[in-house]
């Protein structure tokens, strides 16, 4: 991973699932009373994938869920694909089913990308949703991403216009992977917020994370949050 340029970056390298999953719940639950303790809210936004179900699962524990005032959260997803929420392929869905369901979060603070609208017209919801809850002094507090083994994050795919994006915050994207109709957050606010935590798990993701480390192209690479912090948590299987 580039280490230059950002507000500061970590890299953690864990041995098992459980202590990456623990280190992944730690992160969230300090940084979720910090922003409470701070500014009265957590706003968080959630990636997509299979990576964080583990997490999202254990954030529904008994002891995540006392720990947090779920009350003061405000959930967002970094990407959508255009499906139903019912739909396997939903973000929103797995979010839902492992650990969103489980939590005292008002359903007005759960901010649902509408896979089941067009493209378009759920980006510009979203953009709406989000410029309502969220602004250049008022950002994200920490960023869930994932990476895929081409080196796309959230639905900013290798060569995509949206990498280009300057102005809006939530667009609509053709990706080159089934579901393709998505809607993605772009680099404007992601890189605005407080923290960006990449989850990466297994053997497969370790080419890409070398690869990351000098094609600066890559999406992944343009994950770049200042004065924000970035941190990497890997499982040893996917250290490169
Ligand atoms: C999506 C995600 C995407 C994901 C990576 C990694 O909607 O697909 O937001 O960016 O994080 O593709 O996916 P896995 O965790 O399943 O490997």
């Amino acid at each position: 991973m580039p280490a230059d340029g950002y507000g500061s970056m970590k890299q953690i390298i864990c041995r098992d699932l459980s202590t990456w999953t623990q280190t992944a719940l730690r992160i969230v639950v300090r940084q979720a009373h910090q922003a409470i303790a701070e500014r009265g809210r957590f706003r968080l936004a959630l990636s997509g994938g299979k990576t964080p179900i583990p997490l999202f699962r254990r954030l529904a524990d008994r002891g995540s869920l006392a720990s947090i005032d779920w009350s003061c959260c405000d959930i967002f997803w970094t990407d959508e694909r255009c499906v139903p929420p019912t739909d396997e392929a939903s973000n929103y869905g797995a979010a839902w089913s492992e650990c969103l369901s489980l939590l005292p979060i008002p359903p007005a603070s759960i901010h649902r990308i509408a896979g089941e609208q067009t493209p378009f017209l759920a980006a510009t919801r979203y953009e709406q949703d989000l410029r309502e809850h969220l602004s250049e002094t008022t950002p994200l507090d920490l960023v869930l991403l994932g990476v895929g083994r081409d080196g796309h994050t959230a639905s900013l795919f290798p060569g995509s216009a949206s990498l280009e994006e300057d102005a809006r915050w939530a667009v609509p994207v053709c990706a080159p992977v089934d579901p393709s109709p998505r809607v993605t957050l772009t680099l404007p606010i992601l890189n605005a917020a407080r923290r960006i935590l990449f989850l990466v798990r297994g053997r497969d993701k370790r080419e890409i994370l070398r690869r990351l480390s000098t094609d600066r192209s890559l999406p992944a690479s343009r994950i770049e949050p200042r004065p924000g912090e970035l941190i990497w948590l890997l499982d040893r299987e996917a250290s490169p």
